[in-house]
């Protein structure tokens, strides 16, 4: 079983206009609202292909009622701790007229200690031994910096596998937890490595590797991504495919790494679905979170070089 933990989602609204005028009133030319946040995504992704996860979220106010019931309208069972603050909602504005994007975040609903531990016994209460838990976003306002790292150790003695994708101080520590899979993208590895970060970017994933997670996923957009283990380091490139919206790419690309693991497969083959999801993703039109076959296709067209 794969659990997902989202302790600041969003339900995001995505507004079109014609032509943006800033310091006019504008009419929406379409609005959408769909649930968001790290896990939430991770979780869609693993859904199409053919693998349902458990979604764990703090969520709170009418926006946070919203945003599960969506969920459960999806099929989800998403499993809350009810939190007092409102969750946010996250805006995107896009211009159709010059196709420029603005996102309007909002920092989230605080959470509380209380709210962690229910969280962290809810967790416990539905992982078993030899699952998967994927960490991932930004830590909400009240979640101490070392809330990962946490969760990583308390993980780990209940023999659940973890995977970590968060950004900043979250990272440092998380990482230093010793999480069995951690996903940077290059810039999150070059901040995570600070100043001795080396330029290269495969002794940059060893460096990370060396620093506490047992796997380093290093992901670089439309340049595929790395893989360090102790096993040995892989390069992926992406497969030439024409990307509509990579937002969310790499929460697709950690989706294919964990399916890949949670199935025994070997390191270069859980590489090479991050990598094979990852782009599916970000070939994916708005209607669906990204496609099983496209997926699949792209398992075949990946170019893979073994460098240690
Ligand atoms: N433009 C693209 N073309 C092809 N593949 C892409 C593209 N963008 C992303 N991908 C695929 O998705 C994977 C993850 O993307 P990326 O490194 O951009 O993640 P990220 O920065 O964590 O993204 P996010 O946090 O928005 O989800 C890449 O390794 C690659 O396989
Ligand atoms: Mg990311």
């Amino acid at each position: 079983m794969i659990h997902t933990v989202t302790l600041n989602p969003s339900l995001d609204r995505t507004l079109h206009y014609d032509r943006l005028q800033l310091g006019a009133v504008n009419r929406a030319s379409s609005v959408r609202v769909e649930p968001s946040g790290k896990g939430v995504n991770v979780a869609a992704a693993l859904r199409s292909l053919g693998q349902e996860a458990t979604i764990l979220l703090c969520a709170g106010g009418a926006t946070g009622r919203a945003l599960i019931d969506d969920l459960e309208a999806q099929g989800y069972k998403p499993i809350c701790v009810t939190v007092a603050e409102e969750t946010r909602s996250n805006v995107t504005v896009i211009d159709d007229a010059s196709g420029v994007i603005t996102k309007l975040n909002e920092a989230g609903a605080a959470v509380t200690i209380d709210d962690l531990a229910a969280l962290e016994r809810l967790l416990l209460e539905r992982a078993t031994a030899g699952d998967w838990c994927v960490l991932s976003g930004s830590l909400p306002p009240g979640a101490p910096s070392d809330t990962y790292a946490q969760l990583i150790a308390v993980l780990h003695a209940a023999g659940v596998w973890t995977a970590l994708d968060t950004s900043g101080e979250a990272l440092v520590l998380g990482a230093q937890a010793g999480p069995d899979l951690c996903k940077p993208n290059e810039q999150e590895a070059r901040e995570l490595a600070g100043p001795a970060a080396p330029s290269d970017v495969s002794a940059l994933a060893r460096a990370i590797q060396q620093m506490g997670p047992r796997r380093v996923l290093l992901t670089r957009g439309a340049l595929g991504g790395l893989w360090a283990d102790d096993e040995g380091l892989w390069q992926a490139e992406s497969p030439a495919i024409a990307a509509v919206n990579p937002v969310g790419a790499g929460d697709a690309a950690l989706a294919g790494a964990v399916y890949a693991l949670q199935a025994g497969q070997a390191p270069q083959e859980c590489l090479r679905w991050a990598v094979a999801v990852g782009s599916a993703k970000a070939a994916a039109d708005g209607s669906t979170y990204l496609r099983h076959a496209t997926a699949i296709d792209n398992l075949r067209s990946i170019a893979l070089r073994r460098l240690s």
